[in-house]
């Protein structure tokens, strides 16, 4: 192998080298990318290297460069998380290695002995061979990073055949223990550079800039050539105007720029260098910027900026490892669209392409080493968290640390996107993390350095930390956090992962924001993670994409579903999280209104923009949940951090709920903003009179009415009846079991109390304690019954609990009905809970519905599943839907869809309605679902409808939290009131 140098691909002419063109289109670069033959093995003991090299017709498949095995047909799939996937004992692999023989032709056009040529792989998991010609060319390892060759004594004019031999276990795996799917072969670009035989190798592009003067400095460096070329140089400005162009001599040159224009995540302005030798031209793209930290403070050109950042992996659901461009950049589009503006690569380096868009889009990357030894703390015996730095401190493996930093180093080091190498993940710490520090370092002193397996380290050695810039933490609780400021903090406070993203979540996001913005030391946060892991494995018969994960693939170790834990589903599809990440980082916010003069004031929470030039706000009144007025504000400028008061324009306010939103929206296209785009709202309740909400008043308005009840009593039943209606109220459950009247049929099944909810993945930990307390199996035990019968109404009072099968109460609740003469029934509940009991999924009624029953309308919080941590996303407005669509499928099914601070619900067919109405705010879910399908079923695609339709009606749902990996759910937003009052209404009626 050749020594690593910085990426790039020369171009042939400066000419050629200012068309905006892909490098397949450059003359210097010879993709080896397409159809190779192939065959694959279940062990390296049954190949026969020569017999392949040299019988190349032999019984070859094809496969396509680059692709994964696993993804083709071979071997098969395996997800584990810490666990290593082979047997512990490195630098040895297991015998039966897989391995896969890739072998193809190829001609290399306008051939030249003049010229060398080098043969470049960017990613290979996990080591691989190469023959050229028969001939042994060289062997690596290192699955993200780009291993060059000098293939120039072995090439020939006209055809050539290369070889590779990948295998799928190697010493590196043991350093190569990153949370996912583990998969094989070649799975990044693999080309033949053709290179001037008088060349540059590698340089080093620092900047440096002046604030207070507008002046920048550009610094370059040859740091390696060959036979001394002349060199020359031009710089463009962003425009692509040529500013300035000279020699350079002695490898080096200082470029100052007056009035320089810099380069941030939300004005990504890129310089143009051009360098040039006799045959070759290098582009680099130069962002002017300036990183820093002052007083434990982060800064980016001197601004105390803010991360928004996001942990991304490179998965696939057909593809595996394997991202193209588009891919690539359909995920930085959302990310934009999503308000982040910086990524975590973890757990190692990108494909060079991803850098580029990085520099080009605006965002501010940590670009991780590819080295995550985690596996350790499974070793047997060995105590858990007290063998975490068995390899990072044992120098035996100091080189391969430091080889394993190099490669994520060196080729990226000139990339203005780059603020932070890290240099690894979930290793632990030791002597090898204090020399690769070191190492780091010495390769690049311009940026920040990251580890946050520093937290672990042995707290009885002498630790060097100092080449570390950043505290940085894993999900770590609000109050941890807090804990940090209150002791004092000595650098910039980063979480590398927080916000676990599985399944229905996260929740709380709210808390973090809040802390990051009243911290300057704050820097910022990244969410774990991106998107779901997980495999297409085909469609369902009813049409779903069926996405595989962990157990799927047969496997005996596996980790489940933990790798199903994004904010995008597998094919992108934003999950409602990602809506919420959206809001809690809206680019401007709503921070105080003022009622009597009719203003609002508003901040710009960008770092750098002015929201003049990129938003608009438009602000829309509604009068209980119906919008009466849509309005614009004009905002000319709104500079970064500024906050100005807005004066609005508002119709004469009616003696309703009113509220106002506040849209925040793309004025015209810009980088990968779309016009129209939201961003994020903001909303205001300006007066909240629920008594005078209409349409409640028409449904609770009791019309005189001759009707007279009459009541039948038996021990098991009460049953209730006059010219319209006929109801059963079940004296041993306290709720109706039936009620209809002339026409229909509106329930016919028992109603139920729900405590229950189908655990989340952020439940999976309370869901045992749930479980141990009996929430999932409860009866009523009802203890008294009583009917008052009015004229005017009847009503019917029980007294009971729901209890487990063997344990005590949960909660005693005294339930009234009362039943007036049109049929409406309203219920007042009033229950106490056991303080013994953990906190409550939920506590509310279900009622069991003809399935018929699929359209929805609600006044509530809105469009999207909301919780009482996670409804950001969400407004309070009157929205129309459907049963089937406000289902979530989340892969691995839980309790997802529910609406909450909700005052009305109507639930409908053709024929009929069923209205739910309260003053108090309720929340409620729906669905052909039973909560039990949804606890039970492991995929979506096994889930199968009831021929019903559930409407639980909830006094209320613990929130949502973040649990599946970080802390556990906030007090506050865990349903454990000792005592819970709930009253509602219910109608049925024809339509
Ligand atoms: C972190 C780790 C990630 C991932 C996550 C759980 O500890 O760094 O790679 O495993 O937990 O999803
Ligand atoms: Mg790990």
């Amino acid at each position: 192998m050749m020594p690593r140098r910085s990426y790039y691909v020369p171009f042939e002419s400066v000419n050629e080298s200012l068309k905006e063109i892909s490098r397949d289109n450059q003359k210097s670069f010879k993709s080896l990318n397409g159809t190779w033959k192939f065959k694959y093995f279940n062990s390296l003991g049954n190949i026969n290297i020569d017999n392949l090299l040299n019988n190349k017709n032999e019984n070859f498949d094809l496969i396509k460069v680059p692709s994964v095995w696993q993804m083709q047909g071979y071997d098969n799939h395996q997800y584990t998380n810490v666990k290593y996937p082979i047997g512990f004992n490195p630098p040895f692999v297991p015998s039966n290695n897989p391995c896969g023989f890739y072998i193809r032709d190829f001609e290399i056009e306008n051939f030249s002995k003049d010229k060398d040529y080098h043969l470049n792989f960017e990613g290979v998991d996990s080591c691989f061979y190469i023959w050229l010609n028969g001939k042994f060319i060289g062997y690596s390892q290192i699955s993200h990073s780009i291993s060059e060759f000098d293939i120039t004594k072995e090439v020939l004019e006209g055809k050539n055949t290369i070889a590779v031999l990948v295998l799928k276990w190697c010493d590196g795996t043991y350093f190569e223990d990153q949370d996912k799917f583990r998969m094989s072969g070649i799975f990044r670009d693999v080309y033949i550079l053709e290179r001037s035989k008088s060349r540059i190798v590698d340089y080093k592009i620092d900047t440096d800039i002046n604030l207070e003067n507008k002046i920048g400095f550009l610094n370059f460096k040859v740091t390696d050539k060959v036979n001394n070329p002349n060199i020359t140089y031009s710089l463009l400005n962003p425009k692509g105007e040529v500013i300035q162009s000279g020699i350079i001599n002695n490898d080096y040159v200082t470029l100052k720029i007056e009035d320089v224009e810099l380069w941030n995540p939300e004005e990504p302005l890129l310089y143009t260098l051009l360098i040039k030798t006799e045959d070759e031209v290098i582009k680099e793209k130069v962002g002017m910027r300036v990183i820093s930290v002052e007083d434990s403070v982060l800064k980016l050109n001197g601004v105390n900026v803010k991360l928004r950042g996001v942990n991304h992996h490179d998965s696939h659901p057909l593809n595996g490892y394997v991202m193209t461009e588009e891919d690539l950049l359909l995920d930085l589009r959302l990310m934009k669209q999503y308000n982040f503006n910086s990524i975590r690569t973890a757990h190692y380096p990108k494909s060079p392409i991803f850098y580029e868009m990085c520099d080009e889009y605006g965002f501010l990357v940590i670009s991780e080493a590819d080295i995550e030894t985690h596996g350790v703390v499974e070793l047997y015996g060995l105590g858990y968290l007290e063998n975490y730095n068995m390899i990072a401190n044992d120098p035996i493996y100091e080189k391969v640390i430091e080889d394993r930093i190099e490669a994520s180093i060196i080729p990226y080091k000139n990339r203005p996107c780059i603020f932070m190498w890290s240099v690894g993940n979930e290793s632990g710490f030791g002597c090898n993390f204090e020399k690769g520090l070191i190492r780091a370092r010495e390769l690049d002193n311009t940026r920040l350095l990251h580890y946050e397996g520093a937290f672990y380290a042995d707290k009885n050695r002498e630790n060097d930390f100092s080449n570390i810039d950043v505290i940085s933490r894993m999900y770590p609780s609000i109050d941890e956090i807090k804990e940090y400021f209150n002791k004092g903090i000595d650098k910039p406070f980063i979480l590398c992962e927080y916000a676990h993203a599985m399944g229905n979540g996260p929740g709380g996001l709210k808390e973090y924001d809040e802390l990051i913005q009243d911290h300057k030391e704050f820097a910022g946060v990244y969410v774990w993670e991106w998107c779901d892991h997980a495999i297409d494995m085909g469609k369902s018969k009813d049409g779903k994409t069926m996405y595989g994960y962990g157990g799927d693939f047969g496997e005996i170790s596996h980790d489940g579903n933990f790798c199903v834990d994004g904010l995008v589903y597998p094919n992108r599809v934003p999950h409602t999280g990602l809506l919420e990440y959206q809001n809690i980082n809206r680019p401007i916010r709503l921070i105080e209104v003022d009622e009597v003069n009719k203003k609002v004031k508003l901040k710009n929470t960008m770092d750098f923009k002015d929201i003049g030039n990129f938003l608009k706000v438009k602000y829309k009144l509604f009068s209980d949940g119906n919008v009466i007025s849509d309005k614009e504000l004009l905002i000319d400028t709104l500079k970064s951090k500024e906050e100005k008061w807005y004066s609005l324009d508002l119709p004469e306010i009616p003696n309703t709920i009113v509220t106002i939103l506040f849209e925040y929206i793309v004025k015209a296209d810009f980088l990968l903003y779309k016009e129209g785009l939201k961003l994020g709202h903001d909303q205001i309740v300006w007066s909240n009179n629920v008594k005078s909400l209409k349409s409640f008043e028409s449904i609770t308005e009791v019309k005189s009415c001759e009707e007279v009840f009459i009541v039948n009593e038996s021990a098991e039943e009460i049953n209730i009846v006059n010219g319209d209606f006929n109801y059963i109220y079940d004296r041993n459950t306290a709720l109706f079991k039936l009620i209809e009247n002339k026409k229909c049929r509106f329930i016919e099944d028992s109603m139920k109390f729900k405590v229950w909810r189908a655990p989340t993945d952020n439940d999976r930990k309370i869901k045992f304690q749930w479980i141990e307390a009996g929430f999932n199996n409860l009866e009523s035990r009802v203890y008294k019954t009583t009917i008052e019968n009015k004229e005017s109404s009847i009503t019917i009072t029980s007294h009971l609990s729901l209890i487990p099968i063997y344990r005590e109460k949960v909660l005693d609740i005294v339930i009234k009905w009362i039943i007036l003469p049109n049929g409406l029934i309203k219920s007042e509940i009033d229950a106490v809970k056991n303080v013994n009991s953990p906190f409550l999924p939920r506590f509310g009624v279900e009622i069991k519905l003809d399935k018929s029953y699929e359209n929805l309308s609600y006044f509530g919080l809105g469009p999207y599943e909301n919780y009482q941590d996670k409804h950001y996303a969400s407004y309070l407005g009157r929205f129309n839907s459907s049963v089937s669509k406000i289902h979530e499928d989340y892969i691995r099914p839980q309790e997802n869809g529910s609406r909450s601070l909700c005052k009305e619900v109507e639930i409908y067919n053709e024929n009929s309605s069923i209205y739910v109405a309260s003053q108090d705010d309720f929340s409620f879910n729906v669905s052909h679902f039973s909560t039990e399908e949804l606890t039970n079923k492991k995929h979506n695609f096994e889930l199968v409808e009831d021929d019903a339709t559930y409407l639980i009606i909830d006094y209320k749902q613990s929130g949502i939290g973040s649990n599946s990996c970080g802390p556990e759910l906030d007090h506050k937003y865990r349903l454990n009131e000792k005592s819970m009052k709930f009253n509602f209404y219910l109608k049925f009626e024809e339509r």
